[in-house]
């Protein structure tokens, strides 16, 4: 316990230097405004990384896609055909979509389209809200702080909803005016959503159906929301909207763009570029969920490519753990046959690694085992 303590203090310490960004923040939306011929060297990817130098899926695979209408029956008991849906998407793939997930399809749209209109304000409107690495809440440019990194292609947006007490409509856009309401009630509805697939995921693992939810703490979850924006790009073949990576959180809730691809998952050894289903949600098992279910559940990668004719607006709705409590596998998942996988570690904690390197594949997680 002491020992833990120690840890802890040394990472703030570490946090509390990053006040501010290596390097003076460009704009990625100036950049594709300004009509560049070619790509500026702090946006061209390593050989290694581009977006081609994986195999791609043939062009009609696609992630599962789940319909959840009668998921939960009148007197509550789940369905077992569309739970096995989940049970099978959770383990081989980390992703899937939901259709009558419950979230009204005019929220949705209002929500993406409240966003691009913000989005589209001269970018000197939206400096008032510039974010720093300290907590990253506003209006940002780049993920991570280490010095000459190559950034991605993608400006952002970093809210916090939950919880209330770091929910600050001060730090919320206010254009258009009616971008505060509308997020509110779409980040409830979310939560609600997310709610209901915490359930179903404790229960196709043999667990009482608030196990998850209280190994999160309860009703003293987090959630917060990011929204990339993704400018046209002059040489897509050379960058990337977002580097490969997964989710640090709990579970993602991913509104993509309804006319632009991008997001690609990572299957084996090719990347499957996702094709939204109109009005669906996009989940996503984050980090933390891998860790509580001591790897039944995979967190996977997955990745942003970027196009030269067409920017794409995504919002990923981040569903987490209170933040100070320790997350590890749970005591009902393992046995001397199956040894915990990782060792306990607050979200606190975890996200330090995370704001500080940026994106990096799946190394976070797989850097966070236990000892042999
Ligand atoms: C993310 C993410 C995907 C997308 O924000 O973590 O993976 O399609 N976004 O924008
Ligand atoms: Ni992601």
């Amino acid at each position: 316990m002491t020992k833990n303590k120690k840890e802890v203090n040394i990472e703030t310490r570490k946090g509390s230097t990053m006040d501010e960004w290596p390097e003076p923040i460009v704009r990625v939306q100036s950049l594709a405004e300004s009509n560049l011929s070619s790509l500026p060297d702090r946006y061209i990817k390593p050989a290694s990384q581009r977006p081609t130098t994986i195999e791609e899926a043939p062009a009609a695979t696609n992630i599962p896609i789940i319909d959840l209408e009668g998921l939960f029956s009148e007197d509550g008991s789940p369905d077992e055909a569309i739970m096995a849906q989940i049970s099978e998407a959770c383990r081989e793939w980390g992703f899937f979509q939901v259709l009558n997930h419950g979230v009204r399809p005019e929220l949705m749209d209002a929500a993406r389209e409240n966003w691009r209109e913000f989005f589209h304000l001269p970018v000197n409107e939206k400096e008032t809200y510039r974010n720093s690495p300290k907590t990253y809440e506003g209006y940002g440019s780049r993920l991570g702080v280490e010095k000459g990194a190559i950034l991605d292609w993608s400006d952002y947006y970093f809210l916090h909803l939950l919880p209330l007490h770091l929910k600050d409509f001060n730090k919320w856009p206010s254009f258009p005016p009616t971008i505060r309401e509308v997020i509110d009630e779409y980040g409830k509805e979310v939560v609600n959503l997310c709610g209901r697939v915490m359930k179903v995921l404790s229960l196709n693992l043999g667990l009482k159906e608030d196990e998850f939810q209280d190994a999160f703490g309860g009703e003293n979850i987090g959630a917060c929301l990011r929204v990339n924006y993704y400018p046209k790009c002059p040489r897509p073949e050379l960058a990337l909207g977002l580097s490969s990576h997964s989710d640090p959180g709990g579970m993602t809730i991913l509104l993509p763009d309804d006319q632009v691809f991008g997001l690609q998952v990572r299957k084996n050894d090719m990347w499957i570029t996702v094709k939204p289903h109109p009005h669906a949600f996009i989940v996503n098992i984050g980090d933390q969920i891998q860790i509580l279910s001591n790897s039944a559940y995979k967190s996977v990668e997955h990745r942003v490519i970027v196009n030269s004719e067409k920017e794409r607006v995504s919002l990923a709705f981040f569903y987490n753990p209170k933040s100070d409590i320790p997350i590890q596998p749970l005591q009902e998942l393992v046995s001397t046959h199956n040894p915990p996988l990782y060792p306990p570690m607050t979200f606190d904690q975890y996200r330090l690694f995370i704001r500080t390197q940026g994106p990096q594949g799946k190394s976070h997680v797989e850097s966070h085992v236990s000892p042999r």
